[in-house]
């Protein structure tokens, strides 16, 4: 493994040893209008963020890196590109861990949760998607936990280099697919790793706790839920728990 990580070809690395969090430098740096490709990774984050306002623990030993894209798309659809992440993440994993992905990113590996993507869009007034940040935080060398969190953690092994060496280039390839095909090769991609049809879930929406059987998510990506009260479609939410 080399000492500076190999990006795809056309990306661009911005390596810094230590940064508030590689979402907001990544962002700061596609306002002024860096292309596609362009990577943040720092060796630590003293202010790394989590969805939903939590933070996330990223002193050295773990891969912290942010991605700016530029999907020429509306938001809705912006919003498919955590789906990419989440392929890309599984990608990742040895052989002979078992992968599952859990709506609408998370990845876990043997049980555990062992990486976590915040996407960030900048839109205009129009609404058109002027960027994507994709940040990514894969625990490669220890799995922090706190008491927030939903699942126990996991660790991916390895070195740092090698994580962020392999998620960029299965973050092109997966953004190629997703380009050429739409979401629907990467939905089936996803629901192949995903929990089975008809596993008892619970889901946070704001204070309503909805409990269904998971049915699976829709050509944008909405997760389906068959509820006592009947079909239920959920845009946005947490998704608490999966009983198998
Ligand atoms: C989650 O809540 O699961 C998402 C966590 C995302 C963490 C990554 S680490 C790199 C990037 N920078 C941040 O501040 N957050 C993301």
């Amino acid at each position: 493994m080399s000492l500076a990580p190999v990006l795809p070809d056309g990306w661009t690395l911005v390596a810094l040893e230590s940064v508030g969090s590689t979402n907001d430098e990544a962002a700061r740096l596609a306002d002024r209008g860096v292309p596609e490709g362009t990577v943040v990774w720092a060796r630590e984050q003293t202010g790394g963020r989590g969805r939903r306002g939590r933070r996330w623990v990223s002193p050295v030993g773990n891969l912290y890196s942010s991605t700016v894209l530029r999907p020429d798309c509306r938001a809705p659809r912006a919003a498919e590109l955590g789906f990419v992440a989440a392929l890309a993440v599984a990608d990742i994993v040895p052989p002979g861990r078992s992968i599952r992905v859990k709506w609408p990113n998370d990845v876990l590996v043997d049980g555990g949760k062992v990486a976590g993507i915040l996407l960030e869009s900048a839109l205009s007034q129009t609404g058109e998607v002027q960027h994507v940040v994709a940040g990514v935080g894969v625990n490669v060398g220890f799995a922090p936990q706190l008491p927030e969190m939903r699942y126990p953690g996991a660790t991916l092994g390895g070195t740092v280099e090698a994580a962020l060496e392999g998620l960029t280039a299965a973050l092109a390839r997966r953004l190629a697919q997703w380009r050429a095909a739409g979401f629907d090769g990467l939905r089936e991609a996803w629901l192949a790793q995903a929990g089975p049809i008809g596993a008892e879930v619970d889901v946070r929406l704001g204070s309503e706790l909805v409990r269904g059987c998971f049915a699976g998510i829709d050509r944008e990506g909405a997760l389906l839920l068959d509820t006592a009260q009947g079909p239920r479609k959920i845009v946005s939410g947490e998704l608490l728990g999966q009983a198998t």
